[in-house]
């Protein structure tokens, strides 16, 4: 088992460093007070990143009255935390898809299509329950990305992980307890060193790491983790892209929870059922996107 978990470490690395336009990006974003100029200024001399944030800003996914032509302009719009975070997600995304073909029990349309899922119903569940706006995008972004060591994971082990996929399933067995049983790490552990090698912010790394529980000691992070859980639980339970209801790894959520986030379960619950499908459906071609694999 050592021997897998080095290989799926040696993994992590061969996604290599962070392209230069990132982390250019990523400097501006650790930033104390970034300029909304500069950052669009860092972004433009990646042409085909800008291209892709144009063309996601430009979606039915934002709903925006105008066509949006440049970075700075998105920003002016949609707030800079909206677009960094973007760009943040896009290159990670593009970075990891690449090589990952399709197999039997990994589908990496349908990854995104989770995860996509994961992050709107992540955000919907912040802003009714009162988080601020930026905290909504970061919750966005921790939604977009808390599965990505999945797809390290599968890259690695394509055969092995899909069986520990399948059988996590059939069996209803935590997913977590067989990938610690086969490759000595969890996805979220994954996720946790993915997050440190490309020097995300330690809220992100530390919401990914943990985003089953909700016990962060870290405020932030715990706000960020009980979203991310839920819209995990509830995407499930409310059958979202095909999600079963019922199966796989989530626990019933405990009510201190819906106390913590001051929120009444059967509310929350309606309101989801209501907005969640026709947000998913408008994200349709932000999926698209983001499963593309492009070289
Ligand atoms: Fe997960
Ligand atoms: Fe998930």
């Amino acid at each position: 088992m050592r021997d897998k978990t080095e290989r799926i470490l040696k993994s992590v690395d061969t996604l290599g460093k962070m392209p230069p336009t990132l982390s250019k990006v990523m400097e501006l974003i650790n930033s104390v007070n970034p300029s909304p100029k500069e950052f669009a200024r860092a972004i433009s001399l990646d042409p085909i990143l800008t291209f892709e944030i144009l063309k996601l800003i430009n979606s039915s996914f934002y709903g925006l009255a105008n066509h949006v032509s440049s970075v700075q302009q998105a920003i002016v719009l949609l707030g800079l935390t909206t677009v960094k975070n973007l760009c943040l997600a896009l290159s990670l995304a593009k970075k990891l898809n690449d090589g990952v073909h399709t197999r039997r029990h990994f589908d990496l349309n349908d990854f995104w299509a989770h995860s996509m899922s994961v992050a709107i119903c992540a955000k919907l569940i912040a802003k009714k329950t009162g988080f601020e706006r930026n905290e909504c995008d970061e919750v966005f972004l921790a939604g977009l990305l808390h599965d990505i060591g999945k797809v390290v994971a599968f890259r690695t082990f394509p055969e092995d992980y899909g069986l520990v996929l399948d059988r996590s399933v059939k069996e209803n067995l935590p997913l977590e307890e067989l990938e610690q049983a086969t490759f000595g790490i969890t996805h979220a552990g994954l996720g946790e060193v993915i997050g440190e090698r490309w020097s995300f912010p330690d809220w992100f790394t530390a919401a990914v790491a943990g985003h089953h529980a909700t016990d962060s000691p870290d405020p932030k992070v715990r706000r960020i983790q009980v979203a991310v859980m839920l819209a995990n639980f509830y995407c499930k339970k409310l059958g979202i892209n095909g999600e079963k209801a019922g199966v796989g790894t989530y626990a019933p959520v405990a009510g201190e929870v819906f106390e913590y986030l001051k929120v009444n379960p059967a509310e929350l619950e309606q309101f989801l059922a209501e907005v969640l499908p026709v947000e998913v459906e408008h994200a349709a071609s932000f999926v698209g996107t983001l499963s593309a694999n492009r070289r």
